[in-house]
């Protein structure tokens, strides 16, 4: 059973700025929902209601938002603009939600170790909730915790992009075991086309299992000077098993200005419902 999901969430957002200079990037909101609900939102469907983020300085309206604000809520109570709270108050109810900060910038990797006092000793999701990701059926998390529960092993989110865009991702290459689904035998950080092993491109949601942390622990910094989730799941692959999943749906990234505006304009077309 998986029921924590970790939102790294101590990053600068140094795309958006001026926008993230005092305001977390994960609560940019897309129409009227801050990207990290969407994701909590994704979490709780995939039946993961234990949200564990790793913040930092400058982050506390994250943890704002996940609480009651009582002033709020006695000065809007039972106005027609209670509804709007409906969404968030229910996340609120359904998940717990505990914090832990993560003083230096160190990379991804790091970002997911500084995460292990709030998940211990077991498999476990992760979301970058700057890629927004939406599907009519079963979200994104839905699918790979299924995945998970037949193969039992960690499992990245992949997605094909064009030959000239490997140097924004991790990307994978394996063999096909089954539809959409690769078993991975090698994986480069952000490589220039030339070196890319594939265009297959790892997207912002994992599932781990809680052995990584020590393979974390013991992986040398890598791309930028940064300890690389990617580095430490080839050691995974090669130990084991590690999974890629071709998913259904689709994918914003939202820490670039034009896929933030691509997701502000599908889900005012497609998800917010104007309440
Ligand atoms: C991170 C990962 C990268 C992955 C990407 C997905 O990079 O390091 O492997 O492809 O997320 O969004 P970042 O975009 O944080 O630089």
């Amino acid at each position: 059973m998986i029921r924590k999901c970790l939102f790294p969430a101590a990053g600068y957002g140094t795309r958006f700025l001026p926008a993230t200079k005092s305001m977390p990037k994960e609560m940019m909101p897309i129409v009227n929902k801050p990207l990290i609900e969407y994701g909590v939102e994704e979490a709780l469907e995939a039946g993961l209601d234990q949200i564990s983020i790793v913040t930092g300085r400058g982050k506390r309206a994250l943890a704002d938002h996940f609480d009651t604000n009582y002033e709020l809520e006695h000065q809007i109570a039972g106005s027609s603009k209670e509804a709007m709270l409906n969404d968030i108050r229910h996340l609120i109810d359904a998940c717990t939600f505990s914090y832990t900060r993560q003083r230096e910038m160190k990379g991804l990797g790091h970002a997911i170790l500084t995460g292990e006092t709030l998940i211990g000793d077991e498999p476990f999701a992760v979301v970058l909730a700057d890629d927004l990701c939406v599907n009519p059926g079963d979200g994104v998390l839905s699918q790979m915790v299924k995945l998970f529960r037949q193969f039992r092993c960690s499992i990245v989110a992949i997605q094909e992009v064009p030959a000239d865009e490997t140097y924004k991702y991790g990307v994978i290459d394996g063999e096909m075991i089954k539809e959409d689904i690769f078993r991975i035998n090698n994986m480069v950080e952000k490589p220039a086309p030339e070196d890319a092993p594939s265009n297959m491109a790892i997207i912002g949601r994992y599932i781990l299992t809680p052995d990584i942390f020590d393979i974390i622990r013991n992986t040398k910094p890598g791309k930028g000077g940064e300890i690389q989730l990617t580095d430490a799941l080839l050691q995974q692959a090669k130990d084991g098993c590690v999974l890629a999943y071709k998913f259904k749906g689709k994918r914003f990234d939202c820490g670039s200005v034009d896929g933030y505006i691509e997701a502000t304009n599908y889900c005012y077309e497609n998800v917010y419902r104007g309440d």
